[in-house]
């Protein structure tokens, strides 16, 4: 089914609206620009404004909180800043400061027993079919969700100079995306655990595996990349455009 055949499907068809938190307080430095790259510019809308309107155009999605900068002065000057659904609260200094932010914002209005979305503002091309393979898949879970995708390639282990130590057992190995599903309560309290022993984090998931959860991959498709270099602008918008013909 088409991402348009399924936005027609109604809110009722699924179990729970979810919120999403969207982090989007990061400077994104490797695309040397001039502006956060959530911000530069991505088939005729901003990479944010792509992420968001993906996101609030599934009918499963009743809202979105929104994690900007302090410093944000882009997020005035786009069409979406008169939008009902969408929230904002400020970010922090590490992107899983952001999240926490996000979640504590969430906790005032919805209870902490729900299950909640995060989604990088820096992945434009996420689909309605990624979106409705995490909502049909939350009711059977119980420690919350990963989108992701199998590894294609050989893996290898290596020291600090490149030297190939082992060969991995890529089977067992999936890369993680986002949107991540998981209890608002559980998330919060597993990032704010990593907060105090001053634990990396890279996602969510790892936080809650800290803690003792053991989430769920959902595979997802590998369009939903995130904007990291200058050459992924390109590729996004060949993605868009793509599904933007077979929507026509
Ligand atoms: O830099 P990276 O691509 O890993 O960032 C992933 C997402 O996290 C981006 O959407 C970015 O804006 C966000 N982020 C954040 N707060 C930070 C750092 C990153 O919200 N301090």
């Amino acid at each position: 089914m088409t991402d348009k055949a399924r936005s027609s499907t109604s809110t009722e068809q699924f179990q729970q609206a979810f919120w999403v938190v969207v982090p989007a307080a990061g400077v994104g430095e490797r695309m040397l620009a001039d502006r956060p790259k959530q911000y530069l510019p991505l088939a005729g809308k901003s990479v944010l404004e792509q992420t968001l309107n993906r996101l609030l155009s599934h009918p499963g999605i009743i809202g979105v909180v929104l994690v900007l900068a302090e410093d944000d002065s882009y997020w005035e000057q786009t069409e979406l800043v008169t939008e009902k659904r969408i929230l904002i609260t400020r970010g922090g200094e590490q992107r899983f400061h952001s999240v926490l932010n996000g979640l504590k914002r969430l906790a005032e209005i919805i209870p902490k027993q729900d299950w909640v979305m995060v989604h990088d503002a820096a992945r434009p091309c996420i689909s309605h079919d990624d979106l409705n393979s995490l909502i049909l898949a939350t009711p059977k879970t119980k420690d919350g969700l990963v989108l992701g995708a199998p590894v294609r390639d050989t893996m290898k282990q290596v020291d600090s100079s490149a030297q190939v130590l082992s060969t991995l057992d890529r089977s067992c190995l999936w890369h993680a995306f986002t949107p991540q599903v998981f209890r608002l309560g559980e998330l919060e309290a597993a990032l704010t655990a990593c907060l105090d022993k001053n634990l990396p984090v890279t996602d969510e998931a790892s936080a809650m595996e800290y803690c003792g959860y053991h989430p769920q991959m959902v595979q997802g498709s590998e369009h939903n990349i995130k904007i990291t270099r200058p050459k992924d602008l390109c590729l996004a918008e060949m993605i868009l455009k793509t599904v933007a013909e077979e929507q026509e």
